[in-house]
């Protein structure tokens, strides 16, 4: 029975459409992706005007560039606005083009992205993405994910780096978790083999393995870090990892300036919680970078401090990973910091580095005095005044 359900999915791969040009996992996607109903879905967004000195200008003139901006549901209105009021602050050469992605039923039945998403990315090649609901057990499927297939983005990019100030268990935690974003145990094949057993198939490919070590390796040159540490199974999975691990190795042969190390998930986990200062950029398979990303999150503070970047082979979308907070959507009380992070990510990938870093020192500072802070952070202020704060820093 096994056997022929694997054998059903690689007919399906076999039949994929020539004219289906992003590959073999984008088609087998979708007939697993977004079907059912969507509930109606009204999103406001805020639009408080910042009023600024004169803005911050570096040396030698960026010219002004458009990044989409989707931002998002709950809380994502509120923080994608104060990322707005702090940007106008700073001077940074980015206009926004305001994108919703509420699925809309098509001709099949089934829900897609909106076609403004496709134009505004194809214009924009950049996008700043805001929490997105997900609806349990029915309506739409994952739009973060749809997001991922619609564009390719096949590095997942998490900094963690400790916050001054912000005291947690450990400190002076400084790594980068990079997960392989479109294949894996999230490749979407499932099957129901008989009643009472389904069937789930790990996809790994030479293509996307290589890719996303590549990258690992080149973000580690661009960054000035020293290791890149591959994080596998291969002793249990010796194909699928296998080939993962293969893929790193011949990459690590040929980037002898990165120094190159490989452990097992499990011995990860284990040393992480005991000395994560010894990790430097990690790059794994997708479902262990899901996991590993957040235990790592938790290390610095948790989702609402850490930023997160999809790169693609062309275009790239930043974004918070927390969720949409709904028990303090529309209250002024969230925590901007993960998508402003983010954003600060998206700026240097930009190669707009000299405002991200402005913008950034401000966040960082004020979080160090600690006299503005959000709840979430241990004080009481309001999502604007902590977003002021960090303007009058920026202009001071
Ligand atoms: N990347 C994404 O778009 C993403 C990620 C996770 C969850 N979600 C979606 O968000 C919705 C709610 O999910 P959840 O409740 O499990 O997780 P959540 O992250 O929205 O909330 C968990 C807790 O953290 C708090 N919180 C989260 N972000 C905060 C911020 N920036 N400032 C202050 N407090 C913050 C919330 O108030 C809540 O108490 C679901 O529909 C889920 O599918 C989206």
């Amino acid at each position: 029975m096994a056997a022929r359900a694997i054998r059903t999915a690689f007919s399906q791969i076999n039949s994929v459409p020539k004219s289906h040009g992003q590959g073999v996992l984008p088609f087998l996607q979708e007939r697993f992706l977004e079907s059912q109903s969507c509930p109606s879905n009204t999103r406001q967004y805020s639009s408080a005007p910042a009023v600024f000195k004169t803005p911050f200008m570096p040396k030698g003139s960026a010219s002004i560039q458009k990044v989409t901006m989707i931002p998002g549901d709950g809380i994502g209105p509120e923080i994608s606005q104060a990322v707005k009021d702090i940007f106008e602050a700073a001077g940074a050469p980015i206009i926004w083009e305001d994108v919703d992605v509420t699925p809309i039923k098509g001709p099949d039945g089934n829900f897609h992205l909106p076609q403004a998403i496709f134009d505004s990315m194809a214009e924009t090649k950049m996008g700043l993405k805001g929490p997105l609901a997900t609806p349990i057990g029915k309506g739409h499927k994952s739009l973060n994910l749809a997001l991922r297939k619609a564009f390719s983005l096949y590095a997942n990019v998490r900094p963690c780096k400790s916050i001054e100030g912000y005291k947690t268990p450990y400190d002076e935690v400084d790594l980068v978790t990079i997960r392989e974003n479109t294949e894996g145990e999230y490749s979407g094949i499932e099957h129901t083999i008989v009643d009472g057993v389904v069937q789930s198939i790990k996809l790994i490919t030479e293509t996307a393995s290589r890719r996303v070590a590549e990258y690992a390796f080149k973000f580690a040159r661009d960054n000035n870090r020293s290791t890149v540490t591959a994080v596998h199974k291969a002793n249990i999975m010796r194909m699928s990892d296998g080939l993962f691990l293969k893929c790193c190795r011949e990459v690590a042969s040929k980037n002898k300036d990165i120094k190159f190390t490989e452990h097992y998930l499990d011995t990860v986990c284990l040393n992480m919680v005991q000395d994560p200062t010894q990790f430097d950029v990690l790059v794994m398979p997708n479902l262990y970078g899901d996991i590993l990303s957040d235990l790592c999150a938790g290390l610095i503070g948790g989702l609402g401090v850490t930023p997160s970047g999809n790169i693609g082979e062309d275009g790239a979308i930043f974004e918070s990973v927390h969720g949409t907070a709904p028990d303090i959507a529309g209250q002024d009380k969230a925590n901007p910091t993960a998508l402003l992070l983010s954003a600060v990510m998206m700026l240097r990938h930009m190669q707009l580095g000299e405002y991200g870093d402005r913008i950034e020192k401000a966040a960082l500072d004020t979080i160090r005095e600690g006299e503005v802070l959000t709840g979430d952070l241990g004080g009481e202020a309001t999502c604007s005044a902590f977003t002021k704060e960090i303007c009058r820093r920026i202009q001071s």
